[in-house]
């Protein structure tokens, strides 16, 4: 399963970069925002920091909602860094835009994806990502990875190639459901990775291991 970071953050993407287990990042107009970049130049500019300080593929969302609007707009991202992957909306001209780019060899990644019919529809216009957000699903008593679980199913049974982004992660618990149903990929905050290193019987055998090697040096 790669391991994506959901940020806009530089610091951040540099931290996970520097783990050694960063497969990519996803951005949204939220995040971008968060870390004050508000004219297109410096929308522009950032995504091609992000670019130059991680590895994988990084997603770069479109504003527009109309589809001339999303084709301008995605060419454009597309044509920043060839690891651009233009991230359109579940909408019906968004369909239409994934479609057109899927054409034209621009990898896409379909976003605000919360039902399977949702997700059908995405691989069927060609899309490279779905991002289901299993955060969001969970936040009005709705089962988030059960969703994944579907969407992995259905893309089984016809073999489409869209690769399932699980997206809105909260906690390690979320990762490693995500793995346990064969999610191809997970976006998580930092704290959500770094998350998965912790346990407490590491912590206290680590301490043992050193205090008996003090001990027997001393
Ligand atoms: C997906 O690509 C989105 O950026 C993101 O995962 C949304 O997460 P949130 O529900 O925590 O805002």
């Amino acid at each position: 399963m790669k391991f994506f970071i959901d940020t806009a953050n530089l610091s951040q993407i540099a931290e996970a970069q520097s783990l050694g287990v960063l497969d990519g990042v996803t951005t949204n107009p939220s995040l971008m925002a968060k870390e004050g970049i508000k004219d297109s130049s410096s929308i522009l500019d950032h995504y091609r920091k992000i670019c130059e300080i991680s590895d994988g593929d990084v997603s770069a969302e479109v504003i527009s909602t109309d589809l001339n609007g999303m084709i301008e707009e995605g060419e454009k991202l597309a044509a920043l860094h060839p690891r651009i992957v233009v991230k359109i909306p579940m909408i019906k001209d968004g369909v239409k835009a994934l479609k057109y780019f899927s054409e034209k060899g621009i990898r896409t990644n379909c976003t605000l994806v919360f039902s399977a019919g949702q997700a059908l529809l995405a691989a069927k216009a060609g899309a490279t990502y779905v991002s289901p957000f299993i955060g969001r699903l969970d936040d009005v008593s709705t089962d988030g990875i059960l969703l994944i679980r579907q969407i992995v199913q259905i893309y089984g049974n016809y073999g489409y190639e869209t690769q399932v982004l699980a997206a809105s992660v909260r906690h390690p618990m979320h990762i490693i459901q995500c793995a346990e149903v064969g999610a191809d990929v997970v976006t998580c905050p930092l704290n959500a990775i770094t998350a998965l290193l912790n346990h407490p019987l590491t912590d206290i055998g680590l301490e043992k291991f050193l205090a008996d090697y003090r001990k027997s040096v001393s």
